[in-house]
């Protein structure tokens, strides 16, 4: 069996470490806002070369947090991409902000004339997805919205340790977000998230937000929410910060075989990175009209796949009806096409081969 993510497989090699660290926070008996938490919290944000990194309870809570944070005109209008997964518009609806969907490129992320094309008095925010993996065009979408004056939020839950002309997701917009979602590139071991920002006045008011508005033990500034990393998840993810790199360096590696062994024809697409971008690769994601079919046939050979994502967002029930969608967009019309290979460091060369190998006889 080629394995879609073997969290296991990570797991036994980081095991020492893993276990010496959460029973580290038994012992130490600081379960909530804890040493763990803060080193974190500088860790990361150092990584991602950017001010400040607050750590949050998911990915979710961090964007609708972030959101908020900036204080956006009542009943105003974000976009964000008709392709991500639901955490993306969910955020502007916990606000009492509307959603309006913009089309995706051939490269999967948000489309800045479909974003230009969408843009109204109304709008307040701009919410770019680094979907699986791949920085958003921040600089084109940075000048839409700059000449209009409303805010850019990055979407980098699936973008650990990315980069666009060098610089690294987390600093390419007013702020970003993070999900560390155990199947993430860097995971928690149950659900954690980070806000991860330059500007000092947000940050303070995240914080605040994500820990009910407290200014101290029992004052608060204003009404807030429960949203903190618990020092588990920090703890945990302090040890794996530590392989990131390495990671990420695999995931390139796997990619990189991919798109030299795999044969790209009229019924195959590859995803081929921008020029200036350094991939994630949290999903290897193909295009293909015969999508179902190759699925089956690679899981047959035992080979797992998946879909990211079956049903996009203006398709689903929760937002049928919002405006700025059409039903000729890109999102939409390959939604049925996309099919995700096995990616990630638990996979050895030969097993990459193997599936570049039954992608190829498939398709002769
Ligand atoms: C693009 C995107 N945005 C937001 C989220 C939400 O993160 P979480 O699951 O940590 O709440 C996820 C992850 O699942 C995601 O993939």
């Amino acid at each position: 069996m080629i394995k879609f993510l073997d969290l296991r497989k990570q797991y036994s090699i980081l095991k020492n470490e893993i276990d010496e660290a959460v029973l580290r926070v038994f012992e130490e008996g600081s379960f909530i806002k804890g040493e763990e938490v803060r080193r974190f919290e500088s860790s990361f944000a150092q990584y991602c070369e950017a001010s400040h990194c607050i750590a949050c309870a998911n990915g979710t809570d961090g964007l609708a947090v972030l959101l908020k944070a900036f204080e956006l005109p009542e009943k105003s209008t974000v976009i964000v991409p008709a392709n991500t997964f639901i955490a993306t518009a969910e955020s502007v609806i916990s606000n009492g902000l509307n959603v309006k969907f913009a089309d995706i490129d051939d490269d999967f992320t948000i489309s800045p004339e479909s974003v230009a094309s969408l843009i109204t008095d109304d709008v307040s925010a701009v919410m770019a997805v680094h979907l699986y993996g791949h920085p958003a065009k921040m600089d084109e979408i940075r000048e839409i919205t700059a000449k209009k004056g409303i805010v850019l939020i990055e979407d980098a839950a699936q973008a650990h340790g990315a980069m666009l002309n060098g610089k690294k997701t987390g600093t390419l917009a007013d702020g970003a977000v993070f999900s560390f979602y155990p199947g993430k590139v860097l995971g928690a071991a149950g659900d954690a998230g980070a806000v991860v920002l330059n500007d000092d006045k947000i940050a303070e008011k995240v914080r605040k937000y994500c820990d009910h508005g407290r200014s101290d033990k029992y004052i608060h500034q204003f009404p807030g929410i429960n949203s903190r990393m618990d020092s588990i998840q920090a703890a945990v993810l302090n040890v794996k910060l530590k392989y990131l790199e390495s990671w990420i360096e695999a995931r390139n590696k796997v990619a990189s075989i991919y798109l030299n062994s795999i044969k790209e024809n009229e019924e195959l697409i590859l995803p081929h990175p921008r020029k200036g971008v350094r991939h994630a690769w949290h999903l290897f994601v193909i295009k293909t009209k015969r999508r179902d079919e190759l699925k089956k046939y690679l899981e047959s050979n035992g080979i797992e796949c998946g879909i990211h994502y079956p049903v996009s967002l203006p398709q689903q029930p929760a937002f049928i009806g919002e405006s700025g969608y059409a039903s000729k967009y890109r999102a939409v019309l390959e939604q049925n096409d996309v099919l995700s290979l096995p990616i990630g460091e638990h996979l050895d060369e030969k097993e990459v081969l193997e599936v570049s190998r039954k992608i190829n006889d498939f398709f002769s």
